[in-house]
């Protein structure tokens, strides 16, 4: 997969936000001078080793230490638009959030990268955005940045672990980036607190036809909790998945406990996080996150449709991959003695793609494709 670029105009209003007008002025070759980029990639160094600590520990509301909203916006902000904005462009190669104009919330927005997200993917549709956070600092950066880059926006300050947040109006995007897995931490509820936030927020505030977006670190632990919070919304019925699922069935990996499925992003990486990045010793050249794109409505049938779960492995003259179906989680191999035209795609898969095969046999716990076999990309 590959992210849509951040126009030039957003990374100039994050920019601009942070560091003054005067920095993101600059010509676009010009490197930001490093005394300016370090104090913010400490604070990210720092960030960083929380976000990976312990899943179950309540974590402190780091975007009100001084100066954390602004160096998460400078590093973190772009890199969760890219993640946003490329699950949106699958959305709307779906037939979803076709025209505008359109209402789009993001709970837990922050500084607002998956508002940023959303201008980016819904580029030329007039958007109305809102963003719910806690913190009060960085919903003011999240304003002054949608400001700069044009847009149209107001906030709720808000506890998400209090109530579903009244959001004003139906929704036709809601967004729910990052911030899951920090709410409820380490509880005995925490999963079905999560399902009934996400679940109230359909019922509630998404219009006809909308679309609602989770996305999570692809850690094992916010990921494996999103795969427990899918499978309670399936259990009670009306969802359809746009991605990253090919079916409906109680995920595959849910009772293998070391296992979770995510997303592998290239991007054109915006240089001031390639300036972070090598100030850290930090590498965002691909990106990864857990997610699930979901709509209200009637499952859509898996028919012969794969998401490819692992990179391939390519031995002996063997591609080697796992993917997903109805049927579950599955191996499938091609050998170099079975190559055809019709199979050729499946030597280009790789983790994160989608493709249509029709079995031509039963699978039992491995399928060995033949010539026979034909794989579309989709
Ligand atoms: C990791 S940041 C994600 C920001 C943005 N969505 C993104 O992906 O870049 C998590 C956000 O959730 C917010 N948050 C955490 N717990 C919250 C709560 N109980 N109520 C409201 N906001 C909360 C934090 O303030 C923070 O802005």
């Amino acid at each position: 997969m590959r992210s849509p670029a951040l126009p030039e105009t957003l990374t100039r209003a994050v920019i601009g936000a942070v560091l003054g007008s005067d920095i993101a002025a600059r010509p676009a070759g010009d490197a930001i001078p490093k005394h300016l980029l370090a104090p913010h990639a400490d604070r990210i160094m720092r960030l960083s080793e929380r976000f990976t600590g312990d899943a179950a520990e309540r974590l402190p509301r780091y975007l009100d230490e001084a100066g954390m909203d602004d160096s998460y916006a400078l590093y973190y902000l772009p890199i969760n638009a890219a993640k946003v904005a490329t699950l949106l462009t699958i959305a709307r190669a779906a037939g979803y959030l076709a025209t505008g104009p359109l209402r789009v919330a993001e709970l837990g927005c922050g500084p607002g990268g998956g508002l940023v997200g959303a201008l980016t993917a819904l580029d030329g549709t007039p958007l109305s955005l809102t963003g719910v956070d806690h913190s009060e600092s960085a919903l003011a950066l999240a304003g002054r940045i949608i400001s700069a880059a044009g847009g149209t926006f107001s906030s709720i300050r808000f506890n998400l672990e209090s109530a579903v947040p009244d959001l004003r109006a139906p929704q036709d995007l809601i967004i729910i980036a990052n911030t899951l897995n920090e709410l409820w931490r380490g509880r005995d509820d925490t999963i079905e607190k999560r399902t009934r936030l996400v679940a109230g927020l359909a019922e509630r505030h998404l219009a006809p036809g909308g679309v609602m977006l989770l996305l999570e670190p692809a850690l094992i632990a916010p990921s494996r909790e999103l795969i427990a919070v899918r499978d309670r919304l399936l259990a009670a019925g009306g969802w359809r998945i746009l991605h990253p699922c090919t079916h409906h069935l109680p995920c595959p990996l849910a009772a293998q406990p070391d296992e979770w499925c995510h997303d592998l992003l290239s991007w054109e990486t915006p240089a001031v996080v390639r300036q972070m990045d090598d100030i850290m010793g930090f590498n965002k050249h691909r990106l990864k996150f857990s997610s699930l794109v979901l709509t209200r409505g009637e499952p859509a049938s898996p028919g012969d449709r794969w998401y490819v779960l692992t990179d391939p492995h390519e031995a002996k003259g063997m591609t080697d991959l796992t993917v997903c179906g109805a049927p579950g989680a599955l191996r499938m191999i091609l050998s170099r003695r079975s190559y055809s035209e019709t199979n050729r795609p499946f030597r280009k898969l790789g983790k994160g793609d989608r493709f249509t095969l029709k079995l031509l046999h039963g699978p039992e716990k491995l399928y060995r494709l033949t010539p026979d076999d034909a794989v579309r990309v989709d």
